[in-house]
């Protein structure tokens, strides 16, 4: 049995300083990207705060030759770039570094595998003996049967005098079927306990912040339902484009790089009945009901309510850019998708009949994430004849980023004789409130998978459900090869988009 004794984050994480179990963490894929720009900065941060536990060290595993010596310079320079920590005369930085290995080796050989796990012991039993170990997969997903598979045959995934746990960079599939075969491969060495699919989207303060403000304040659960709400819309914009990854993303579209993880996510916590207890499998088991009660997407249920997009040459703020066609690696005839919006329902008494409205892309005018409740129109209109126009909706919005806050817009009499009705906003920023930006959500899912709590991690019937719901919208894509819909560079989207709301005297919320 694994000791948990330390977990239960909002229950008492929130308060207390937790501090995990000494242990070692061996990134694999320690020489790319996620490691120098998230990782290593977040391991420093809790460094910094002193929330690494006693005897703590990083094995870092990559393929290319390098000695110790030169990684810890490597990661210095990523810490100056990266780090919200002063580097320069930071008297815990060498000794932060001097926690590092460089372990060399390539994966797909058991070899390396096999002198890993000497070199594990080796530095465990210069400690205190016990063998705490945190794989982490920060490789390409084509990496990760490989390394699953040898973690196995090494003996690396048992616990043997302390605890093993493993953490699974996205994307954890690419359709149901892969999700399933690596949920098979992964299942065959590790136990499901032992298992923690990240998706940072829940280790955001703001992400977790739905579940507190759900269900630790008494007032809005009365009006979380089909009864207030008319409908919910949830929109992930960002306003760059693919970045030099032109070719990671003709491989993967938006429907797999955001709706499937980050939107599925934000959509359960945010419509899950109340879990019995903040624990993970409480909480878990509702977000998966929600995933089960999404009516499924037939064929032409797609053709009429979801929407794919490309976006086209225009220019953003000022800047000419090229379209996504002319990007690097793309090839002419690209059907992938810098945009998608769809309808979801889910049928259950809570939400039956609400449209809950995703919309995700690239280039967009800004990059925003937020959820946007609009509740219905009061009972009777009774100012009809004293104000100009339509009295707009109230609005609840739970901004996830940038501007991290909860705002209600409601609608208030302008002052002076008139009778005019206008929209007014009340708002809620945590910078103004807690005086300080939340730590970045690595740092919190780090420290949880070393103390051992997987709430915030996805477990494998939910990753494999949010395949199963998403599926049949590939396959549609494939079948129909028709060029897809553009948008301009700058724009909100496809007409396609604003057709899918406007059909149904509804609009996308301007931002
Ligand atoms: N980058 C991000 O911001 C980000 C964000 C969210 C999720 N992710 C996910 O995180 C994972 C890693 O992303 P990344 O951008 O860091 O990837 P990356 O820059 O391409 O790095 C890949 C790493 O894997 C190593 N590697 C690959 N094949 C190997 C082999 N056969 N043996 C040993 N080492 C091997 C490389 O080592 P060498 O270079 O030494 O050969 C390198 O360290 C991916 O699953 C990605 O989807 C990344």
């Amino acid at each position: 049995m694994e000791d948990k004794s330390n977990e239960n984050p909002l229950r008492q994480g929130m308060r207390l300083i937790r501090t995990p179990q000494p242990c070692t963490l061996i990134i694999f894929g320690a020489t790319g990207d996620l490691t120098r720009r998230k990782l290593i900065p977040s391991l420093f941060s809790l460094y910094n705060q002193s929330l690494l536990p006693q005897n703590f060290n990083i094995i870092a595993f990559a393929r290319r030759p390098k000695t110790t010596e030169e990684f810890r310079r490597d990661m210095a320079d990523g810490l100056k770039e990266f780090s919200e920590f002063q580097i320069d005369k930071n008297p815990g930085l060498d000794r932060f570094l001097s926690l590092i290995h460089y372990h060399r080796g390539d994966f797909t050989q058991i070899e390396t595998h096999e002198k890993l796990k000497k070199f594990l012991q080796k530095l465990e039993d210069k400690k205190d003996g016990q063998r705490n170990r945190l794989h982490y997969l920060a490789t390409p997903p084509s990496q990760y049967d490989s390394i699953i598979k040898n973690l196995g045959t090494a003996q690396l995934a048992r616990n043997e005098n302390g605890w093993t746990r493993i953490i699974i960079e996205k994307p954890f599939g690419r359709d149901l079927q892969s999700a399933l075969e690596l949920n098979k491969i992964t299942g065959d060495v590790f136990t499901e306990d032992q298992i923690y699919r990240i998706d940072h989207y829940l280790g955001k303060e703001t992400v977790q912040n739905i579940l507190v403000f759900r269900f630790a304040n008494g007032i809005f659960e009365p009006i979380w339902n089909r009864r207030y709400i008319d409908h919910v819309q949830i929109t992930v914009a960002e306003n760059i484009g693919v970045e030099g990854r032109g070719r990671f993303f003709e491989e993967t579209g938006i429907l797999r790089d955001i709706v499937q993880n980050h939107m599925l996510q934000l959509l359960s916590l945010f419509a899950m009945e109340p879990p019995s207890a903040f624990d993970a499998n409480a909480v878990r088991d509702e977000k998966v009901k929600v995933l089960k009660a999404i009516s499924p997407l037939s064929r032409q249920y797609i053709k009429n309510n979801v929407v794919r997009g490309q976006y086209a040459a225009g220019s953003l703020m000022a800047k000419s850019l090229s379209g996504y066609l002319q990007e690097e690696g793309i090839p002419d005839n690209s059907i992938t998708e810098t945009y998608v919006a769809m309808k979801l329902f889910i049928d259950n008494w809570r939400w039956a009949s609400v449209p809950f409205y995703l919309r995700a892309g690239k280039r967009l005018p800004k990059r925003v994430t937020e959820i946007a409740i609009y509740f219905k129109d009061a009972p009777l209109q009774i100012f009809g004849d004293v104000t100009e126009g339509e009295i707009p909706a109230n609005v609840l919005t739970l901004k996830i980023q940038p501007d991290e806050g909860i705002s209600l817009k409601f609608d208030s009499k302008v002052p002076g004789p008139g009778g005019n009705i206008r929209p007014v906003n009340m708002d809620f920023r945590y910078g103004t409130s807690f005086g300080e930006s939340p730590p970045d959500a690595y740092e919190r899912l780090l420290l949880d998978a070393m103390i051992g709590d997987s709430t915030l991690f996805t477990r494998s019937d939910e990753n494999e459900k949010a395949w199963e719901l998403l599926t049949p919208i590939l396959h549609y894509w494939q079948n129909n090869k028709n060029r897809v819909p553009q948008y301009n560079i700058g724009s909100w989207g496809p007409k396609e988009a604003d057709d899918l709301l406007n059909k149904e005297n509804r609009a996308w919320r301007r931002l």
